[in-house]
């Protein structure tokens, strides 16, 4: 969760690259931004430099005058706490008694604490509370019995155990960096005249598009004209493992908007278009899916967060166009579906980063009891689509926002695409119904525009009555539930307003309970159909005979309704294209809560965009 950058470069070629590393490391400031710090060899001189601090990334540079320094090969760190609270010592890198190895890491060493006090005993000092720190003294141990720099680094690995994606130099080879992987992301960017190791792709793009995704198991080290890598001994090759990226420096940057989260909500009609036109060029990689979908007995759908309601809305297409009942659960809880799934099963692994450990070690879990993977993901070549039997991607491009808003959708477009392709498979609709639903999908975009267009107004009148509300709820009823448990989510991690989603229905068998005068209660009017319409109403009027203050977000059909306070009409979507339309105005609901709350919605507190630790 946190992020680490590396860079090395021939200074006749490059230069200085502290200018480089503090620009790469801002760009991986949504993984954490607790504390943040910079290790480098200095320019012409024979001495390691560590600058570090508690705060974000600016104000550290700032306070130790980081951008006067020059460095040649340097290692980087904005953090996410987890061993010992966000402090000055417990800032990484993290350097030996001597100051001459930095090492900046990612993930959890389980046991540190023993490795610690054997360190200990032999002397070492110790100056943090992490369990990084054990790694610059073990290196610092193995290179003072005079081992190689690799040896050493290679004993390191050996000894540690838990997750990591691991930085470190040392002043001894001052044009190396030794990076390894365990289950927390890596990639490496190729360069000319410099390589660089980063947590992810967007922090390198102005550097490099020629990345390699450095796989599970896999350490080595980078020169500026060299890259090795190795897995359990054996030298592995990387050359053809190059992938070039085709996402623009500028999609990776804020352009002119305020927020990440604001641009990446406005740029959803295009992420639309781009997924859609993606995969049906592609239309192969949903095929084959579809077709080990349809010969399962099982299917199941798992992900964390916003990728968990993706697969919700998943089960609902499922439902009511393919005809078949999907299980979901939430990855974490994994554990719960020991005895599932097997050979004649499916599992269907969504992760926008494709890196958050929670989906991988469900995907893993049910892997090895032989159930096929499908998976759905935005970053190509990333951990769960690699170990999956079929990746179907979105088109996204780099979501750099803490909270997921463009992902989410392009998720359920590729995942209703799916849908559509194992319903066809399996003969529950025919040829000429799958082309109008998929003609119909190429809509999605222009309905998240329209949805933008015809309710912008109206959330931003909202958002001023419902900013000094502490509680709400969120309600739905079929395609509705998962857009509200999404949009719960979103108001929850941005603003810090707490809302709470639930199946209109079930409303009644408690959460009624909390209702007094003024309480706001948002209801998504997803289906157009007159049941569902009827259904809602009778809702909204249980509520508003309590006091509460009734909104309903959705389809013009729901106007008119009574008992309602405020409406929020987003077009008329057929319910395949509702989600596109209804879910912006919510997501636009959640940016200007927090904005006018003075949160900064692109690094809410205790977040990280990328979940690698259980
Ligand atoms: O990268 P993933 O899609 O696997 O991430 C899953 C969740 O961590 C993520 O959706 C999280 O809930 C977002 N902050 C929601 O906005």
């Amino acid at each position: 969760m946190c992020g680490i950058v590396g860079i090395t470069a021939d200074p006749l070629i490059t230069g200085n690259i502290i200018p480089q590393l503090i620009d790469s490391l801002k760009r991986l400031e949504y993984r954490g931004y607790d504390s943040a710090g910079f290790a480098f060899i200095e320019c012409g001189a024979d001495k390691l430099l560590v600058l570090k601090d508690k705060g974000k990334i600016d104000s550290v540079v700032k306070r130790h005058r980081v951008g006067s320094k020059c460095g040649t090969t340097g290692i980087a760190h904005t953090r996410w706490a987890t061993h010992g609270p966000p402090s000055q010592r417990n800032a990484h890198p993290h350097a030996d008694c001597r100051g001459e190895i930095a090492v900046a890491h990612n993930g959890i060493i389980k046991n540190f604490a023993e490795l610690r006090e054997l360190l200990t005993a032999k002397g070492h000092r110790f100056t943090s509370d992490t369990d990084t720190e054990v790694i610059a003294h073990l290196f610092e141990e193995y290179i003072s019995k005079g081992m190689s720099g690799f040896d050493a680094f290679k004993k390191v690995i050996s000894l540690i155990e838990g997750t990591y994606a691991i930085v470190l130099i040392h002043l001894g080879e001052p044009t190396r960096i030794y990076f390894a992987r365990h289950v927390s992301p890596l990639i490496i960017g190729v360069g000319e005249g410099f390589n660089a190791v980063s947590s992810d792709i967007p922090s390198l793009l102005p550097l490099t598009r020629r990345i390699i995704v450095v796989r599970d198991g896999e350490y080595g080290y980078i020169e500026p004209y060299r890259i090795h890598i190795e897995y359990e001994g054996a030298k592995a090759e990387w050359r053809s493992r190059i992938r070039l990226v085709t996402w623009s420096i500028e999609s990776a940057e804020k352009g002119g908007y305020p927020h990440f989260m604001f641009k990446e909500i406005m740029e959803q009609p295009r992420a639309l278009y781009e997924t859609y036109n993606g995969l049906l060029s592609a239309a192969a990689e949903v095929d084959k899916a579809a077709s080990i979908i349809s010969s399962a007995d099982h299917i199941f759908v798992t992900g964390a967060g916003t990728s968990y309601h993706a697969g919700l809305v998943f089960a609902y297409y499922m439902s009511t166009i393919t005809r078949l009942p999907v299980i979901p659960f939430i990855a974490s809880e994994y554990k719960a579906y020991e005895g599932l799934g097997g050979r004649r099963a499916v599992l269907i692994a969504i992760s926008q980063s494709g890196e958050t450990i929670d989906t991988l070690q469900a995907l893993r879990a049910f892997k090895a009891r032989g159930t096929r993977i499908v998976s759905i993901s935005n970053v190509i070549d990333s951990t769960i689509p690699r170990e999956s039997h079929q990746a179907i991607y979105t088109r996204a491009g780099p979501e750099i926002g803490v909270a997921a808003t463009k992902t989410f959708l392009t998720q359920i477009l590729a995942l209703t695409l799916l849908s559509i392709s194992t319903a066809f498979t399996l003969g529950t609709i025919d040829s000429r119904e799958k082309e109008d639903m998929i003609n119909e999908l190429e809509k999605a975009g222009k309905y998240a525009a329209k949805g933008i267009e015809t309710s912008i107004r109206r959330i931003e009148t909202l958002t001023d009555v419902l900013k000094n509300k502490t509680n709400m709820y969120i309600l739905g009823r079929g395609l509705g539930v998962p857009l509200a448990y999404e949009a719960a989510l979103k108001v929850k991690e941005v603003s810090y307003i707490h809302a709470e989603a639930y199946p209109a229905g079930e409303s009644k068998h408690g959460p009624i309970a909390l209702i007094e005068e003024d309480y706001p209660v948002i209801f998504i009017g997803a289906s157009p159909s007159k049941e569902y319409i009827e259904k809602l109403q009778g809702n909204v009027m249980e509520m508003k005979s309590r006091g509460a203050f009734t909104i309903l977000i959705g389809h013009d059909a729901y106007n008119g309704i009574k008992g309602l306070d405020y409406f929020v009409s987003v077009g008329n979507p057929s319910e395949l294209l509702a989600p596109y339309a209804i879910t912006p105005p919510l997501q636009l609901l959640a940016y200007k809560l927090a904005v006018s709350l003075g949160r900064d919605p692109d690094k809410p507190r205790n977040l990280a965009k990328t979940v690698t630790v259980e």
